[in-house]
């Protein structure tokens, strides 16, 4: 058991940052650290996808390719990493495979090594085409499993999962617990069981939400995991994933194997304690998020999902109905067939939730989101659909046959060209306004004033 090499992805560019502080961190308060970061050793940095490219566009008004590409040059020892929703890229609906496709060789000649796929559903048909593209590009596909607890979620159905990413070419498996319920015992059982099965690194991924992700990793560890996801202290713990230091430090001491660097890691540490100190202060980071939040046990919720649950009841003031929505939402998730709850699933199941209770009857208003689900525009559900929901949600509709994104027009690649006309300098412009239309179109507006801006001011220069 000892002596074994445990590889750890550092996550604070994206999913530490993406749940402590709603992806708010720009590019140039990581610049001044990646060539630390570089040195470290990790085995990937996640930096890409997942809320960073819709955040980057439409707050922080930065090209997330240009990011990318700076992320790259600055870090040029480093497996950087994306996350991406199969099908789904990195928006909540299903595009077309050229889209998928074209997105992910942008990614890969932008500079990314990993991508890490995975569907909301679990549905593999819906991760095939990246999966593919990814591997015809010559990065590494990791194939994700999302985890969730259910009747339908059992031992032989994860491995039965696995065995099918092994054979559509993955490169890794990563099971994704992105609710942070995962426990102990059952990450020993998991992780021991599909590394029994398949013959590829296994990669854990949780959040500390609920406290368990420590001794997590521990188990899965013992069990045989290659790869865990950590994120440096300032930016550990709460709704993020445990300390990168602390994981390192205590593999260590174990007999394990963990080639970083561990001064260039506190040092890490130190510029993030600066930043996160800003965070604080302007109120992005809100300290409970840092804190332990046992509510996932109980309702196998996941944490973001419930202060959306609060806000949209805040916004029809009927925060008093929270407690019922809550009872709810695993009511909902059953009736559409045990969905892992993560974006945009979790979205969808949750809105549901609280439109049944504020209805005070279930499924008297139906949105166009479940409608979407229930036609099968997000994939097949783990389980059947209770029949009667389906029906009071469809009426007489009949759902779709076979893969949604084969009934997607296939030029939507050339139709937003076509629409962006001269605005779209590269491929990737045309990309952005696919993924986010409104959101890349005033972006696009605002860097061509804001080089306007440059030149008439260049150009006064030159005539003093
Ligand atoms: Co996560």
């Amino acid at each position: 058991m000892a002596n074994r090499q445990i590889g750890l992805t550092e996550t604070v560019l994206r999913d530490a940052g993406q749940s402590l502080i709603a992806t708010r961190l720009p590019y140039d308060k990581m610049e001044p650290i990646l060539e630390t970061m570089d040195k470290v050793g990790y085995y990937s940095v996640e930096c890409w996808g997942g809320a960073t490219f819709d955040v980057c566009l439409r707050y922080l008004n930065e090209d997330p390719w240009e990011r990318l590409r700076k992320l790259r040059e600055k870090m040029p020892n480093t497996k950087l990493q994306m996350l991406m929703r199969g099908q789904n890229i990195l928006g909540y609906k299903h595009y077309p495979d050229d889209v998928v496709r074209r997105f992910v060789r942008a990614s890969v000649r932008n500079g990314i090594d990993i991508i890490r796929i995975f569907d909301a559903m679990n549905d593999l048909t819906n991760i095939k085409v990246a999966v593919d593209e990814t591997l015809k590009c010559g990065a590494m596909a990791s194939g994700t499993i999302s985890y969730t607890t259910s009747p339908v979620h059992t031992l032989e159905a994860y491995v039965k999962m696995a065995k099918e990413l092994e054979a559509m070419g993955v490169s890794t498996i990563c099971i994704k617990d992105m609710a942070g319920i995962m426990l102990p015992q059952d990450a020993y059982s998991l992780v021991a069981s599909i590394k029994d099965a398949v013959d590829l690194p296994v990669i854990l991924h949780t959040h500390c939400t609920t406290g368990m992700a420590f001794m997590t990793y521990l188990k899965a560890v013992e069990a045989g995991v290659d790869v865990v996801d950590t994120a440096i202290s300032p930016f550990s713990g709460g709704t993020s994933q445990p300390a990168s230091e602390t994981m390192a430090e205590a593999l260590k001491g174990l007999g394990y194997e963990v080639n970083v660097d561990l001064p260039l890691m506190y040092e890490m540490a130190d510029y993030f304690k600066g930043v996160r100190g800003e965070f604080i202060a302007d109120g992005t980071l809100n300290p409970i998020s840092l804190t332990t939040d046992t509510q996932g046990l109980v309702h196998q919720v996941p944490g973001g999902m419930l202060s959306n649950l609060l806000s949209q009841l805040k916004m029809m003031n009927a925060e008093d109905k929270f407690e019922e929505a809550l009872k709810e939402v695993p009511r909902v998730r059953k009736d559409m067939g045990y969905p892992p709850l993560v974006t945009p699933t979790s979205q969808i199941v949750g809105t549901q939730a609280v439109s049944n209770v504020l209805a005070g009857e279930r499924y008297k208003n139906v949105g166009a989101e479940i409608k979407g689900y229930c036609r099968g525009e997000y994939g097949a559900t783990p389980a059947p659909i209770d029949p009667e929901v389906m029906k009071k949600v469809l009426g007489d509709e009949q759902p779709i046959q076979g893969r949604y994104a084969d009934t997607l027009p296939a030029d939507a690649y050339e139709k937003a060209a076509a629409e962006l006309g001269d605005t779209a300098r590269c491929e990737e412009d045309v990309l952005s306004y696919i993924a986010f239309p409104q959101v890349a179109e005033s972006f696009f507006k605002a860097r061509k004033e804001a080089e306007e801006r440059c030149v008439s001011y260049s150009i006064t220069k030159v005539e003093e």
